[in-house]
């Protein structure tokens, strides 16, 4: 009990020292892959845009933070290409294979560090070109105290997970290390941290004074949050939904990883209870299907994503709709990471800990409660323009003080 009480003075003593650091928002990954590739590309690229000009984006502004306020403190991969060099140098190197939109950045200073295997390399990576594949790095690993400490050096406020599809026991690893670093989570991944029915994380995270918002990212447009609003929209027109599913192809390292079938649980489970919660009538399961289905090298950070419906409209009389959706993958993962960033320092400056619910439901496939995504982004809209912060202050989440945040670039 005696413990406890020191390790919560030590992650609140830790709290404290960030917010002498109020202009910036300090990012940590885990997972320097193509969506970590595609998330500092658009930190650098939209340093460059204002408000008027800038494409892509939910949101400009959130809490007085522009794109532009993110910058990565510390960087995790265990891959031999990665580890050791900088992380602004890391983001290029194989096997991402993402887009390059903006490829002028300087040197972040941060060196990739070498993380804790455990279960992010999947055996059947080590059946492929090295250029495609994951090549571990020979350094030694660190340990959750190494972690830690790392963490609480960089004064990171939010660890991002970015880790490949079924690592598990490598999240757990990596959670744990961030609420106790006293360090805030977002997690990308469709591990169960956020949306574990026991609440062991959210109690941990509240417990630290932390936020968290999960799990298993949201792109900004889609096949999850496409199929969802098709399937509302069956729901409202009186439309009954009788079948569907919905079949990806990717040639990125986040397909390959998941032609093991057996990492694939969680993330079948999440894409599938995306678009379960907002039918009308949930669909038996052999008349839903919804996951990864192909890896097609050719397609690099390309998904294409095959969405049938097939439903019975006035009369009874049967309908069908087909949908081809293309998009580059991780851009499309950055464009919502962005937000999600901006809403946990929002709820860090105000002092809010544990799951931000409506953040989490908005930009995550399985939050702990769906909502419609309609609701989902009156929730969010709601939260960013909460009482007590105005545009162009923050709250010094402590003291209670109003404090100009940074400029808009
Ligand atoms: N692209 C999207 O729109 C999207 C949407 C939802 C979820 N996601 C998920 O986000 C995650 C990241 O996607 P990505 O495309 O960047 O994957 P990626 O394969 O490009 O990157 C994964 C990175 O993790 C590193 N890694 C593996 N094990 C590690 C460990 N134990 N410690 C530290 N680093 C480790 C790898 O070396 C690699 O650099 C995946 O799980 C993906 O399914 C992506």
């Amino acid at each position: 009990m005696q413990r406890r009480g020191f390790v919560l003075f030590a992650v609140r003593k830790n709290i404290q020292e960030k917010v002498k650091f109020m202009n910036k928002i300090k990012i940590a990954i885990v997972g320097i892959g193509n969506c970590a590739s595609s998330l500092i590309q658009g930190i650098h690229y939209y340093r460059q845009k204002t408000r008027q000009n800038a494409i892509g984006l939910m949101h400009w502004e959130i809490g007085g933070y522009s794109p532009g306020d993110i910058e990565v403190v510390m960087a995790f991969d265990i891959d031999q290409r990665k580890v050791g060099i900088d992380v602004h140098e890391a983001i290029f190197s194989l096997p991402n294979c993402t887009t390059v939109f903006h490829s002028e950045i300087p040197a972040s200073g941060v060196t990739v560090r070498m993380g804790r295997i455990l279960d992010g390399f999947s055996d059947h990576m080590k059946d492929y070109d090295e250029k495609r594949t994951f090549v571990l790095a020979d350094e030694p690993e660190p340990c959750e105290a190494d972690i830690i400490k790392l963490l609480k050096e960089s004064s990171a406020d939010v660890l991002l997970n970015y880790l490949p599809v079924g690592s598990e026991e490598a999240t757990r690893f990596y959670v744990a290390c961030a609420y106790k670093a006293g360090v805030a989570l977002i997690n990308n991944i469709p591990v169960f941290i956020a949306s574990d029915p026991e609440g062991e994380y959210a109690n941990h995270f509240n417990e630290a004074g932390l936020p968290l918002i999960g799990d298993d990212i949201k792109s900004q447009l889609g096949a999850t949050i496409t199929h969802r609003l098709l399937t509302d929209l069956f729901a409202k027109r009186g439309v009954k939904l009788e079948r569907t599913y919905q079949l990806n192809t990717g040639g990125n390292t986040d397909f390959l990883n998941m032609l093991n079938r057996h990492r694939l649980a969680s993330k079948k489970i999440s894409k599938t209870e995306s678009v379960q919660a907002v039918t009308h009538c949930r669909l038996d399961d052999d008349d839903i299907h919804v996951g990864p289905s192909d890896y097609v090298p050719w397609q690099n950070d390309n998904k294409v994503a095959f969405v049938r419906m097939e439903g019975k409209l006035f009369g009874d009389v049967p309908m069908s709709l087909e949908m081809r959706l293309s998009v580059e993958d991780s851009p499309n993962s950055a464009g919502v990471a962005i937000d999600m960033i901006r809403c946990v320092k929002l709820a860090l400056n105000r002092g809010q800990s544990g799951i931000l619910e409506g953040p989490s439901a908005y930009f995550c496939k399985h939050p702990l409660t769906q909502f419609t995504d309609e609701e989902a982004f009156r929730m969010v809209e709601e939260f960013i323009i909460d009482e007590g912060v105005v545009r162009g202050e923050v709250l010094d989440y402590r003291s209670g003080q109003r404090q100009p945040a940074a400029a808009e670039g």
